[in-house]
């Protein structure tokens, strides 16, 4: 349980963090300041001793927990043998495409590993465009695919597409169905509201398509723009809409998969058949991996030569996200999740009881979204009241990850898929302390 022993941040994070403000660019998030220094499962410790419960996860990342014992060990032994050997074949390797390809559904049947998510969706886009006769790409408003030039260009997120002249060209972009939130939803439920974007798309086809349209890709719920799931009608029709005009359907579960929304992958929960899945994050659950998993009719559309990276599928990624698989089927982790999320939604539905600014409680598993208003009827967003309430927490011992969303007013919950009921209950608690502070800091 969380024990703070320094006033926060201590004085040896001050001194670290003064370091990086002085030798790094300011361009990364703007998290609470603390130094972390090691962490185990579902708990970290700063450099100065503090000790803290995650709902961070890394940023979605340490599925597994951190530095979980039989990850470390496998990892271990694997860098006592090879690091690198670029695109040779090694056994890591060939056993994660092997297990990537058995654990997702049966028509997808090879997999390409690379790095980050970014390297992932990007690699689908080209995947797409070689395969297919077209080049255009449908993304949609508020999607986050990564900080590249083509996966900012399919994303629809201000933050990372202003700023940086014009982006990939042959993208076009559509509106997705943010029921509580976005203007072509409003007063409409969430039926109509998936009905109307999709009615939508093809508007965007004709006035803004070249007729050259391949692909589609979304997110199975947008997570930057603070997790949104969307209608599962929507992703039905977005699916079935692409079938009938023969696009491929590129569904980007970099953040959603492994376990996070209480499924394996995001997927699985409405049986989703999509023709490309990019996997990231949870998948290397530390050390980075990611993962582009596909149909053999397009993958092996791109001849030899033609498609490899410089780290992607090297035998300590591999051997990271082999072990983190294995102790997520072995531990149960998808179930963990699952379980813990109801508690979660329960706890924050009783805390919105309460609290009106907490506008909307968007929870999936161990992915959640609290999304904080003004105002209930106006939906005003709240981002003082978002950063208040992480600070807050971070004062009494519970490390979240810095506001998300379209408007910055949204806290992301997204511990560890090992978190028990006792860590789960007594960061809960924490955060509705914090919550109330917050509330009567900022008025
Ligand atoms: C859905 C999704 N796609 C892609 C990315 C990009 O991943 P990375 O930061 O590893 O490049 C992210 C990262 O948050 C993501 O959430």
């Amino acid at each position: 349980m969380p024990s703070i022993i320094t006033e926060l941040p201590g004085p040896r994070s001050r001194e670290i963090i003064e370091t990086a403000r002085t030798y790094e660019p300011r361009s990364m998030g703007d998290q609470v300041p603390v130094v972390w220094d090691h962490a185990q499962g579902c708990v970290i410790w700063d450099v100065d001793g503090n000790e803290f419960l995650d709902w961070s996860s890394g940023v979605l990342v340490a599925s597994v927990g951190h530095c979980h014992p039989y990850y470390v060990e496998q990892v271990k032994s694997q860098c006592d043998r090879v690091f690198n050997c670029y695109d040779f074949v090694n056994e890591p390797r060939a056993e994660l495409a092997k297990k990537l390809v058995e654990i997702t559904p049966p028509h997808l049947e090879k997999a390409f590993l690379v790095t980050t998510g970014s390297d992932a969706t990007e690699a689908a886009i080209r995947m797409a465009r070689r395969a297919h006769d077209g080049y255009e790409v449908v993304g949609f408003d508020g999607a986050f695919h990564g900080r590249t030039l083509g996966a900012a260009a399919a994303g629809g997120m201000g933050s990372t597409r202003r700023g940086y002249g014009p982006l990939t060209p042959g993208f076009l972009q559509a509106p997705f169905p943010y029921v509580y939130r976005a203007p072509i939803c409003k007063g409409k439920s969430e039926d109509e509201c998936a009905q109307a974007c999709l009615e939508y798309l093809d508007w965007v086809v004709e006035h803004q398509s070249e007729g050259r349209l391949c692909a589609v890709i979304t997110e199975p719920y947008q997570g930057g723009a603070g997790g949104i799931v969307p209608p599962r009608a929507w992703m039905e029709g977005l699916q079935e809409w692409c079938r009938e005009r023969d696009l491929i359907f590129i569904l980007d579960e970099v953040q959603s998969s492994f376990g996070r929304t209480g499924e394996m992958f995001f997927m699985d929960h409405w049986g989703l058949e999509p023709d490309l899945v990019c996997l990231g994050k949870g998948l290397g659950s530390g050390v980075p991996c990611s993962a582009v998993v596909g149909t053999s009719e397009i993958m092996d559309a791109l001849p030899p030569g033609s498609m490899s990276s410089t780290n992607g599928g090297n035998p300590i990624s591999c051997t990271a996200a082999l072990a983190a698989i294995e102790i997520i089927e072995r531990e149960r982790l998808v179930e963990n999740a699952a379980r813990m999320g109801e508690l979660f939604e329960r706890r924050f539905l009783e805390m919105q009881a309460e609290v009106p600014q907490l506008g909307q409680v968007r929870v999936t598993g161990l992915m959640g979204g609290l999304e904080f208003v003004k105002d209930p009827e106006t939906k005003e967003p709240a981002p003082e009241l978002a950063r208040q309430t992480i600070w807050e927490a971070f004062q009494r011992g519970l490390i979240c990850i810095a506001p998300i969303g379209l408007y910055n007013n949204v806290v992301r919950v997204a511990p560890p898929l090992v978190i028990t009921e006792e860590q789960a209950n007594e960061s809960l608690d924490i955060f509705e302390e914090a919550l109330h502070a917050a509330v009567a800091e900022t008025g």
